[in-house]
């Protein structure tokens, strides 16, 4: 099988650029943070990668839980309508949640999960993402920690799937137009 990287056609982050703007994010989470327990919630695939390397800048303490959720609908990703594939081991009441994303398109995903977690009365939700697509939003999204704003194209890598492939890059970037076709 041909090697993955030769799929895309620009690369929009290398791992440099990640891996230091994710060390950035960190020490302001740090900051913030201080004194405060914190659970870090990871949102099931994509945030896989955010996950490992964020909480591994972190020189702190910080639990980690994972939902999956999928959104109800004909196909079109994105209707909105969402339902829990898997749910929270952990018990959020008082608790100081950052949610951790791979990305935030038209959000959402987003802004339903944090109307929920909200009603399960935790003592904060905040959200985190590596990526955001201003031109994409639909919902109005209320984010603290974004990475990096970046154009309206379907990127790949980090996380992020192309009919689950491509998670495995450690850089983001554009699919080439033969992988399409
Ligand atoms: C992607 C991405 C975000 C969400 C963003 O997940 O990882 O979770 O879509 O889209 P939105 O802002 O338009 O709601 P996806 O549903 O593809 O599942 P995955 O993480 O398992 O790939
Ligand atoms: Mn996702
Ligand atoms: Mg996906």
């Amino acid at each position: 099988p041909r090697h993955i990287d030769g799929d895309l056609e620009t690369i929009l982050l290398t791992e440099e650029e990640i891996q230091g703007r994710l060390a950035e994010m960190a020490a302001e989470i740090s900051r913030d943070y201080e004194g405060k327990d914190l659970l870090l919630l990871g949102v099931l695939k994509g945030a896989v990668m955010v996950m490992a390397d964020l909480s591994r800048h972190l020189p702190r303490h910080a639990e980690q839980d994972w939902m999956a959720i999928s959104s109800y609908g004909s196909g079109t990703r994105s209707s909105g309508v969402v339902r829990i594939v898997k749910d929270l081991d952990t018990d959020i009441l008082d608790r100081h949640v950052l949610v951790v994303e791979d990305i935030i398109d038209t959000g959402l995903t987003l802004s339903w999960l944090v109307s929920n977690l909200r009603s399960r009365g935790p003592a904060s939700v905040e959200i985190c993402t590596l990526l955001r697509k201003p031109e994409a939003e639909k919902t109005p999204v209320d984010v603290n920690y974004v990475g990096f704003d970046i154009p309206n194209a379907f990127v790949v890598g980090y996380g992020l799937d192309f009919n689950e492939k491509y998670r495995n890059l450690r850089v983001v970037g554009t699919l080439a137009p033969h992988v399409y076709t």
